[in-house]
């Protein structure tokens, strides 16, 4: 028996968790009602379990696991804040919660009211003038955005615009949308101050190009300061400017993409306005787009009659569906009551707060841990291990020795264009004093980079999962845990 028994190495036949009632024998039983070659002719092969035994499994389990609940997540890029209780209270009224999804449009009425409202106030906040909320992830998001764009090269004839600019700092879902969306990626390098070089985009435009996805401020969380010039040269080239809105957490209330020129953008919800975000899932992308693009817009549409509101979805330039109903109406109920509880000047306060809290850890810690970029930054700050890595210390052994001490890993090896990157995201949602002792930890880190450096490449010690051969996980993972002993009375209850 190992020490995390499965539920499988607990089970024993016969034993239940819980007793299901006899099935009403007035009924026709499953088997009539299937054909012979459907019926399971073996037991499933499901744990027997007592019900205690799995209540203490699942809590054991997600004990061992950190969260934003429990550790502070400085993970870069992925802006992993406090969610606020209260909007789960909101997301879970059964107003919203119990509405089935084939009510018709006069039953919808209170949820189309809250999407309506929301519609607004992400257009208000990108200075797009439409919204959908139907994508259901950031990469989502941007596939339907690359999807729209492609539907207005066709109508004005211009397919051969295929290719989309990307710069080499982007997220890999970018070049990956572009793809799926039937566009050929060219790539930008970035210039020394880590924002795009204008040379090289001059030499990427042509003819052949349809748009240039740009994130901004960027993953380096450095502010594109030459996006006026990125935009205007885009739009003489008869291209289109995409922004990746993942990073919006920086800029809410004090810029608006399309005040500088963006024709679309996506945002994160489940980064920048609340949702318990991270595990895979659920997340919500809503798209932003000016006047030209609103055709294309994925239906249903909502759309405002005497009769109240309706969804539309009778027009032909949209491309099409691309979400099963209303897109993950729950994050959007969440999104509406967040938005709504801070208001304007507080939402420009969560950009400013996140902004100063990036600031103030690259203060702390520039002496000890390499800046690729000299500059202030915004909402995240990239350090690398350029100074441990001379005593064959790496980003990945700092991440691993962080979890000893209690904190989540900032995002490693990313953006890619740095060696041995350490992208800190601390968010607006932490105090200075979970910010003062993020740092004495990385400042002991660095010392123990010198004077202990086993240490480092032994962590993590404290946790029940050590140190992994990654690749032999990725590349042969053993998913099952096969027991040959016998759990004691205790281990099984
Ligand atoms: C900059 C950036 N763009 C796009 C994405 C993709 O968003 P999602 O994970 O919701 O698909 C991410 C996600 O981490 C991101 O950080």
């Amino acid at each position: 028996m190992s020490e995390h028994p499965t539920l499988f190495e607990l089970s024993r036949p016969g034993r239940r968790g819980a007793e299901p009632p006899e099935p009403d024998a007035s009924l026709p039983s499953l088997a009539d009602c299937l054909a012979e070659e459907n019926l399971r002719q073996e037991p499933s092969g499901l744990p027997e379990v007592a019900e205690s035994s799995t209540v203490r499994h699942y809590t054991r389990l997600s004990s061992l696991n950190m969260s934003i609940d429990t550790n502070f997540y400085p993970l870069g890029s992925c802006t992993m804040k406090y969610n606020p209780r209260i909007n789960e209270v909101a997301a879970s009224d059964p107003g919203f919660s119990h509405v089935h999804p084939l009510c018709e449009d006069n039953e919808l009425q209170g949820y189309l009211e809250l999407f309506s409202r929301l519609e607004e106030m992400l257009a208000e906040i990108s200075g797009l003038p439409h919204v959908s909320l139907q994508p259901a992830a950031g990469a989502h998001g941007e596939l339907a955005s690359l999807m729209m764009i492609k539907a207005r090269c066709r109508e004005r004839g211009e397919l051969e615009r295929d290719v989309v600019l990307i710069p080499d700092s982007a997220h890999g879902t970018n070049p990956s949308s572009c793809t799926i969306a039937g566009f050929k990626t060219r790539n930008i390098n970035s210039g020394e101050d880590g924002t795009i070089d204008l040379d090289s985009l001059r030499e990427a435009l042509g003819p052949d190009v349809a748009a240039m996805m740009i994130t901004n401020p960027n993953t380096l969380g450095i502010f594109e300061s030459g996006i006026d010039e990125i935009s205007s040269l885009l739009h003489e080239a008869g291209a289109l400017l995409y922004m990746d809105g993942a990073n919006m957490n920086a800029i809410l209330g004090i810029t608006r993409p399309g005040d500088f020129g963006v024709d679309v953008m996506h945002f994160n919800l489940h980064k920048t306005m609340s949702t318990p975000h991270g595990g895979g899932g659920p997340g919500s992308g809503p798209i932003a787009v000016t006047d030209e693009l609103e055709p294309y817009l994925p239906v249903p549409r909502i759309v405002r009659s005497e009769d109240g509101l309706e969804l539309c979805s009778d027009r032909p330039l949209s491309i099409g569906k691309v979400r099963s109903f209303f897109g993950n109406s729950g994050i959007l109920v969440r999104a509406y009551a967040f938005i709504r509880a801070h208001g304007p000047e507080e939402l420009r306060g969560i950009s400013e707060h996140a902004v100063l809290n990036a600031n103030y850890i690259r203060h702390r810690l520039e002496q000890a841990y390499h800046l690729p970029y000299d500059t202030p930054c915004m909402h995240e700050v990239v350090f690398t291990a350029k100074k441990q890595k001379a005593g064959g210390i790496r980003a990945l052994d700092i991440a691993k020795r962080l979890i000893d001490l209690g904190y989540h890993p900032p995002t490693i090896y990313f953006p890619l264009v740095v060696h041995e990157a350490l992208m800190i995201e601390p968010t607006e949602t932490e105090t200075p004093e979970t910010l003062d002792r993020f740092c004495e930890a990385m400042l002991q880190i660095a010392r123990e980079a010198e004077e202990n450096p086993d240490l480092l490449k032994a962590a993590p010690v404290t946790q029940v999962v050590k140190r992994l051969d990654e690749v032999n996980a990725v590349k042969t993972p053993i998913l099952t845990c096969p027991c040959d002993e016998q759990p004691s009375e205790a281990e099984t209850g």
